[in-house]
């Protein structure tokens, strides 16, 4: 597979950016002409940012895994489409090509027929890091199934919530699932989820970790026993749905400033032409390399640079099921000298955790395959660049680090590795399609160099969030309403001399805790169902190796055993309602919060105390009580 859209010099970069800009039909129109489509579109863009409402390639019909799969296999079917390493390195490896891939995800797309799956139905995904995780999510796509993957940290209440606001009826999942040395009980997390969601009809049950699972009559059935059955119907060829280019391809959940998380909708073409493109582009792909990207697919980034960026691309993409520590801290360095992998994406606290560990684990490992490295998910700080950069790329390989979101479905500023400069702690510059500006507080469009403001996009790309699952005006309100006419991504950013983009963190309730985001407020609502909580506060502080972490302040008038216990069983409450992930660092019990008179609590001052800064707090003379801010400073932990 060639790309004919693949930039490959600075003055390329300016010309593709130019003709976006100018012309973004045009431009857009001459990318999408590279994908098979059933039909074309009539239309190359309708959008207005205020409803908001935009719409990609009206007419075109398409199945993303006809570009994903089948275009392949006359060219490509034999090369390996993915490379599964598993958690324990003693395992096998496997590997699966073009062609088993597409003979799996039939068979699957297959199985969910046969239980009742139809196009537009929507199926909550809870698995391992295995394939048959990208399977099950293609399988979906394949049949026009909405897909709307739970990431395996989530606790049962966070999969209850996801599978209520989506009315799901199946789910997919794994007996267990291993993470470094623990077992962690997939398929137990999903039965008590279900207690409260009726609407599920039947789940199925990868068999993973062989732990004892309790199946239930008429609603659980095995993966390998649907497979089987299958089999018996002699594999019935699954024939791709045909999809409208604006029908919804998936649903995926992410944190807000409010306590409950919305369902972030993308649809089918746009989707897959950004996430193709930007692929492309920004890592620089060549026929025949070896890519691996240590997310998880639970993510966006493992939705559009495992799965569906790279395989429209022909790409080989590692999927790995364990953890970066697990045996031990070269265990990324293993797997890139094992597989010899060309192309290395990850996350900034991946690099800062394995820097900790230091240099015994990365010498002796053969890392010459690497040609580039890449980051996302956080601001990356200049001692973790320089460290990735000398010692996994030895100084040769470009890194990228690539800015975007959940909403904007794919990479909106990067540099294009060895073809636009990359700068440290900078994501540099946008994306062709992308046209990002700074604005203050006013919304006032800030121009020139050397200016910081809050980051917005004024015209849409083809992968911009749709809508907000079963509530479209929360995805209005959220994104287009801040600034009139323009998207409004939450984080703040600076433009260099150069026009560089540098990305320096939200703006708003959401933290950034090892690259994930995380409310404020749905922390705050878990730590508040504690029955001895009266009221919590929940800031971010920096923290070494996560990037932020969470400090919790709490007023507690429970059961008073000794505080350690105390913390111990806040922190419980939290993994029990949010995940391990939402866990807060730092519990500081207090007896009051600062609060302005009407009742507002004054995070600015919990967020400077959080991050050490006692002194210069402020104006405090509108709080209700300004001696709690004393005894508050008094017992910062
Ligand atoms: C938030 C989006 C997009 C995939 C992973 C996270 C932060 C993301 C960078 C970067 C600085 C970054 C932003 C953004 N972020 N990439 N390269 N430099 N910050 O997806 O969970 O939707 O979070 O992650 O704050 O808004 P997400």
């Amino acid at each position: 597979m060639s790309y004919p859209y693949q930039i490959k010099s600075s003055e390329e970069y300016r010309s593709a950016y130019e003709a976006s800009v100018s012309d973004p039909e045009g431009f857009w129109a001459g990318i999408a002409a590279h994908f098979s489509w059933r039909r074309k579109w009539d239309k190359v863009l309708e959008w207005n940012f205020s409803d908001p409402d935009v719409k990609w390639f009206t007419g075109g019909q398409l199945n993303i895994t006809e570009n994903c799969l089948d275009r392949h296999l006359a060219e490509r079917g034999d090369q390996p489409a993915i490379i599964w390493e598993p958690n324990d390195p003693g395992e096998d490896y496997r590997i699966l090509t073009y062609k088993e891939l597409h003979f799996k995800v039939c068979q699957f797309a297959q199985v969910l027929k046969n239980n009742g799956a139809k196009k537009g139905d929507r199926v909550c995904i809870y698995m391992p890091m295995v394939p048959e995780l990208a399977i099950a999510v293609l399988a979906c796509a394949r049949i026009g199934v909405i897909h709307s993957v739970v990431f395996g940290g989530f606790s049962a209440q966070s999969i209850a919530d996801r599978i209520q606001d989506a009315g799901c009826t199946l789910v997919i999942t794994a007996d267990g699932a291993f993470r470094g040395n623990k077992d962690i009980p997939l398929k137990s997390v999903i039965d008590d989820a279900l207690v409260q969601c009726p609407t599920i009809r039947r789940v199925i049950v990868l068999t993973r970790t062989r732990v004892p699972v309790s199946m239930i009559k008429g609603r659980d059935t095995w993966w390998e026993d649907e497979i089987r059955k299958v089999e018996t119907q002699g594999n019935p060829a699954c024939p791709a749905e045909v999809m409208d280019a604006e029908d919804m391809l998936f649903i995926l959940y992410t944190s807000g400033s409010t306590g409950k998380p919305k369902g972030v909708v993308h649809t089918c073409a746009g989707y897959m032409v950004f996430a193709n493109y930007s692929f492309v582009n920004v890592f620089q792909y060549q026929p025949g390399d070896v890519y691996f990207c240590t997310a998880d697919i639970g993510w966006i980034t493992g939705h559009s640079y495992i799965v569906y960026g790279p395989l429209s691309a022909g790409a080989t993409t590692l999927l790995f099921e364990g953890i970066p520590t697990f045996p031990d801290a070269g265990r990324f360095w293993d797997i890139v000298d094992k597989f010899k992998v060309n192309i290395l994406y990850t996350a900034p606290t991946a690099i800062r955790s394995l820097m900790g560990f230091g240099l015994d684990f990365v010498k002796n490992k053969d890392l010459s395959s690497l040609k580039v490295l890449g980051t996302v998910g956080e601001p990356i700080n200049e001692e973790a660049w320089h460290w990735y950069h000398e010692q996994i790329g030895k100084g040769r390989c470009p890194i990228v680090d690539t800015w975007w979101q959940t909403e904007t479905g794919g990479i909106l500023i990067s540099n294009l590795a060895g073809v636009t400069p990359g700068k440290p702690a900078h994501a540099t510059l946008p994306l062709p399609g992308v046209q990002p500006l700074l604005v203050d507080e006013k919304g006032e469009e800030l121009h020139g160099n050397n200016v910081s403001g809050n980051l917005c996009i004024k015209f849409p790309w083809p992968s911009i969030i749709r809508t907000t699952y079963g509530d479209h005006d929360r995805c209005r309100t959220t994104y287009f309403a801040t600034y009139p006419g323009l998207y409004f991504t939450g984080d703040g950013a600076l433009r260099d001399e150069q026009g560089n983009y540098r990305i320096t963190g939200r703006v708003d309730d959401v933290l950034n805790v090892s690259g994930h985001r995380i409310g404020t407020a749905e922390v705050e609502n878990a730590i508040n169902m504690h029955t001895g909580v009266v009221e919590s506060a929940v800031v971010g502080y920096p923290h070494d190796i996560k990037g932020q972490g969470i400090y919790a302040y709490v007023i507690f008038n429970g059961n008073k055993t000794d505080e350690a216990s105390i913390r111990k069983d806040i922190t419980q409450t939290v993994a029990r309602i949010i995940g391990p992930i939402a866990k807060p660092d730092k519990i500081q019990l207090v007896s009051g919060l600062p609060k302005t008179r009407s009742g507002k609590i004054m995070r600015r001052i919990l967020r400077k105390i959080a991050e050490g800064e006692l002194q210069n707090l402020g104006d405090t003379s509108t709080l209700l009580d300004p001696a709690v801010v004393e005894e508050i400073k008094g017992g910062k932990l």
